[in-house]
């Protein structure tokens, strides 16, 4: 068992146990992998499985890798598809995909087919309850009370819920969660936000990761993980001293050996060129916190067709990254992502359990 050091409560959710309480976040798209999820698990925290974008199939395969690796505890996170957008979802679209034509162009691709996709939700259920997730949690959306009873009944594990709200957080309580995840405004990649408001800037409420959390936990009687720009120790302590049980960082494990990120992710989120980040629609359709580019400056008006326009920009993002250009690739980054360090999941687990262990 790691050694967590004095004064450092494990994570606790029902019956399942952490020895370390830092979570590395679900990066769908490449980032998370199974050796990834293992590193942090043996360094004893707890990884997360990113089933978002995967065929069920290939959630099978990735699930039954991790397990070949490692024997720690993991959880598996879902994306939940959503209704299909209403409206003139086409016109919309079309005038997005013209404005591609220059990066499009430029790279001897053609924007990709717009269209819906489904997260296939029961069917990936019914593969995990053949594995031994520790857990399992959702995002972009309330999974209902039908989802989450299923999950407790077939697989026997607590299920969280990602929330941008005390509104959604109080929901996804009466749905049955066991835990939420508070995603505040600094998290890198896509905001959980169950309605992407195109009203909004930033698709919906600007509740910092400290703030929402406060929040949560005078309102839920559930165990609240933190989520959002979060980089050390002293950050963790701090969220754990308002009554978080965890913290959960994606950015900060980006550069890792372990992870799949992208060269061109990685090179950008080290290169002290880049000065900002900011919540765009650009890449996909729903707004999600990257590096500015020039991608996000040229195309600050998208649509807001998640999942069509990730699927309309993808054969960009796709030659961009083979030929290594970060210009035009969702270089998905938290506020935090000035701290970003390569090296082993080990070193960094290493450094942010030292960091929490020394206290304030
Ligand atoms: C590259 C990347 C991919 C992400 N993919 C997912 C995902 O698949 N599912 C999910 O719930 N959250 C996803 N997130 C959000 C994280 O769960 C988490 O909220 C966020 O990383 C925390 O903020 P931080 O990046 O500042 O640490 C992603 C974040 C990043 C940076």
């Amino acid at each position: 068992m790691p050694d967590r050091g004095d004064g450092v409560e494990p994570m606790r959710i029902g019956s399942l146990q952490v020895p370390v309480p830092i979570l590395c976040a679900p990066m769908a798209g490449g980032p998370s992998t199974p050796a990834l999820v293992a590193a942090v698990g043996a360094a004893g925290g707890l990884g997360w499985l990113p089933a978002g974008y995967l065929t069920p199939e290939a959630l099978d395969d990735m699930v039954a890798e991790l397990e070949r690796r490692s024997d720690r505890p993991y959880g598996v996170n879902l994306f939940l598809s959503g209704p299909e957008p209403e409206g003139d979802v086409d016109d919309q679209v079309q005038a997005y995909i013209d404005g591609l034509r220059p990066e499009a162009q430029r790279y001897g691709v053609a924007p990709g087919e717009p269209r819906f996709t489904d997260e296939h939700v029961a069917e990936k259920l019914e593969i995990l309850a053949r594995h031994r997730p520790a857990i399992v949690s959702f995002t972009f959306g309330d999974p209902g009370t039908t989802v989450v009873s299923r999950v407790h009944r077939e697989l026997g594990v607590p299920v969280a819920v990602t929330v941008t709200s005390e509104a959604e957080a109080r929901t996804a309580v009466a749905s049955g969660a066991d835990a939420l995840v508070a995603q505040g405004i600094e998290a890198g990649g896509h905001r959980g936000l169950w309605f992407d408001d195109p009203a909004e800037p930033d698709g919906g409420p600007r509740t910092t990761t400290a703030e929402l959390v406060r929040k949560l936990v005078d309102v839920v009687d559930v165990p609240v993980i933190a989520a959002g720009g979060i980089t050390d120790g002293a950050a963790i302590g701090a969220l754990l001293a308002a009554g978080a049980v965890g913290a959960q960082l994606g950015t900060a494990f980006l550069c890792c050996d372990e992870a799949g990120t992208s060269e061109p992710h990685c090179r950008a989120l080290l290169d002290a060129r880049y000065s900002d980040t900011l919540v765009t629609r650009a890449f996909s359709g729903r707004s999600a916190r990257s590096l500015r580019n020039g991608f996000t400056e040229r195309h600050p008006e998208a649509p807001p067709h998640y999942p069509h326009i990730h699927h309309v920009t993808k054969p960009i993002r796709s030659a961009a990254t083979a030929a290594g250009e970060a210009d035009d690739i969702n270089l998905w980054a938290g506020t935090g992502w000035r701290s970003v360090t390569a090296g082993p999941a080990a070193d960094l687990m290493a450094r942010l359990t030292g960091e929490l262990n020394a206290g304030p």
